[in-house]
């Protein structure tokens, strides 16, 4: 088997019936064995961005907390809602607040996205946005398969939250199989 190698999961939806919560739950079923999943801060404890308070208090801890999960993880992984078109505001505040770091966290970081929206188009523009941060951040950025999980109300069980999709089961763990590559040479 090949090393194994630490992923952090970031969800960006807070809430309780989160269908991208609920991919996280479903993700430990389909990533192979050499990745082990590990469960980012909660993004909820973040104060908004800004510069006033990390100059005159420093980085609160959240970011912290969050900046030292990334910077021990192997490679991030980020499951988060379309909002408008874009990352929903917890994610990027959360972004932003690790970016202003000295050493910023995502340098250099294998990182890769999944998304699931209750529209068609599964959050691909969304990703695009993300993908316009994560390489200003000089991240490694993971490019396909690409996951965006459209009409996820149809996909997770009603009740349970269960995902029950096979396509998506399948196209997940193909992504997550090749990050696992991808990790591995960007760490060689
Ligand atoms: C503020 C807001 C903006 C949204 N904008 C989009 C959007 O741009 N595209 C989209 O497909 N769905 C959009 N939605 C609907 C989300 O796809 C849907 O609420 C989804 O269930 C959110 O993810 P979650 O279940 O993980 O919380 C939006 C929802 C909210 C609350």
């Amino acid at each position: 088997m090949a090393d194994s190698v630490n992923v952090l999961v970031i969800c960006g939806s807070l809430r309780k019936g989160s269908y991208n919560a609920a991919l996280t739950r479903a993700l430990p079923a389909l990533a192979p064995p050499e990745i082990k999943l590990v469960t980012a801060p909660p993004l909820d404890a973040f104060p908004l961005y800004n510069a006033d308070i990390q100059e005159s208090s420093g980085f609160p801890p959240a970011a912290e907390n969050l900046a030292a999960a990334i910077r021990s993880a192997d490679a991030v992984l980020f499951v988060t809602p379309e909002y408008n078109w874009s990352m929903p505001g917890v994610l990027k505040n959360a972004i932003d607040w690790v970016s202003r770091m000295k050493d910023q966290p995502f340098k250099e970081k294998p990182v890769a996205i999944q998304s699931c929206s209750q529209g068609p188009l599964g959050g691909a523009r969304m990703q695009y946005h993300w993908r316009m941060s994560m390489t200003f951040l000089n991240a490694f950025i993971f490019g396909t398969p690409e996951i965006f999980v459209g009409n996820a109300q149809t996909k997770f069980d009603k009740d349970t939250l269960e995902l029950k999709d096979q396509p998506t089961k399948d196209i997940v763990k193909t992504q997550l199989a090749a990050f696992a590559k991808f990790i591995a040479k960007m760490k060689a």
